[in-house]
């Protein structure tokens, strides 16, 4: 089973979209995929129809005691080896608990543990704030993906997510290969096409030599999750997320052979 964390501190950047995308692509190449959804705002949960009132299981009770397992969570989706875990709003008020509850930190990552072999690929859909929930997520996975808009201010927010992993992969002894995403990607302004040098010549080969582009198709997130229609949508407007993935892929395959 391997987890990969969507994660960016920077709200807006298409963390959602490249997870409800990514999701489906590998669920379509016949793995077994769980998106679990971190974010008290629920953007996740809700592209599944799943309303905020009443609240649905999900995650809060994987901070429980005892924890439900995860298996007992996961929602089955219209697309096929698609399931999911709900996000709460009420997920807002764990970092308040975290303060006098120790270990709240590793709940997801032991959660995880006792899930082994349910799934092939996890996809953990990261709040923007670096909080208890992030942490969660860094602390479980295996690899980082960071969606970054190709526009200058979004660089800033990438070198401090560099940072956080830097951070994690340090206290947690294990390392945390990081994928950069350019999202969001105008190629007819000249700043996003400086933006999208300037994020390869800084991170490297660690960022996605192409980007995906602004595709209002992409918008209609509920849309993503259903099985493909007779015209072809969605899949047309996720081919580019499609080459994304083989790169994630290939990435992904190096690290284990590295590790090997
Ligand atoms: N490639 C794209 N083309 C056009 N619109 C996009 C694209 N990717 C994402 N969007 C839209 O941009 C907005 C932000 O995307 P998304 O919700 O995926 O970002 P996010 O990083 O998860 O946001 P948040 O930090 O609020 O969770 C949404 O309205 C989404 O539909
Ligand atoms: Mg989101």
């Amino acid at each position: 089973m391997r987890v990969w964390a969507i994660a960016n501190q920077k709200g807006g950047v298409g963390k959602t979209t490249t997870t409800l995308a990514l999701g489906r692509g590998l669920a379509q190449r016949g793995q077994r995929v769980l998106l679990v959804d971190l974010d008290p705002h629920a953007s996740l949960t809700r592209a599944f129809g799943v309303p905020a009132e009443p609240p649905p299981e999900g995650v809060l009770e994987l901070f429980a005691t005892p924890p439900r397992p995860l298996a007992a969570l996961a929602r089955a989706s219209a697309v096929e080896h698609l399931a999911y875990v709900c996000a709460q709003t009420a997920l807002a008020t764990l970092e308040r608990r975290s303060a006098n509850q120790p270990g709240l930190g590793l709940a997801l990552s032991q959660a995880l543990a006792r899930h082994a072999g349910q799934h092939d690929y996890v996809l953990l859909d990261c709040p923007p704030t670096l909080g208890l929930l992030m942490i969660n997520a860094l602390a479980a996975a295996d690899r980082v993906v960071i969606p970054t808009q190709a526009e200058p201010l979004a660089l800033h927010g990438l070198v401090g997510m560099r940072r956080t992993t830097e951070m994690v992969e340090r206290s947690r002894r294990r390392p945390l290969p990081v994928s950069v995403l350019p999202t969001l990607y105008d190629r007819r302004t000249r700043a996003g096409q400086e933006a999208l040098k300037r994020m390869q010549d800084e991170h490297g080969d660690r960022v996605w030599e192409d980007a995906i582009p602004v595709d209002t198709r992409l918008c209609n997130t509920e849309l993503l999750v259903q099985p493909a229609t007779e015209d072809g949508y969605p899949g047309r407007a996720l081919s580019r997320y499609r080459r994304a993935l083989e790169w994630l892929l290939a990435s992904d395959a190096q690290a284990l052979e590295r590790a090997a």
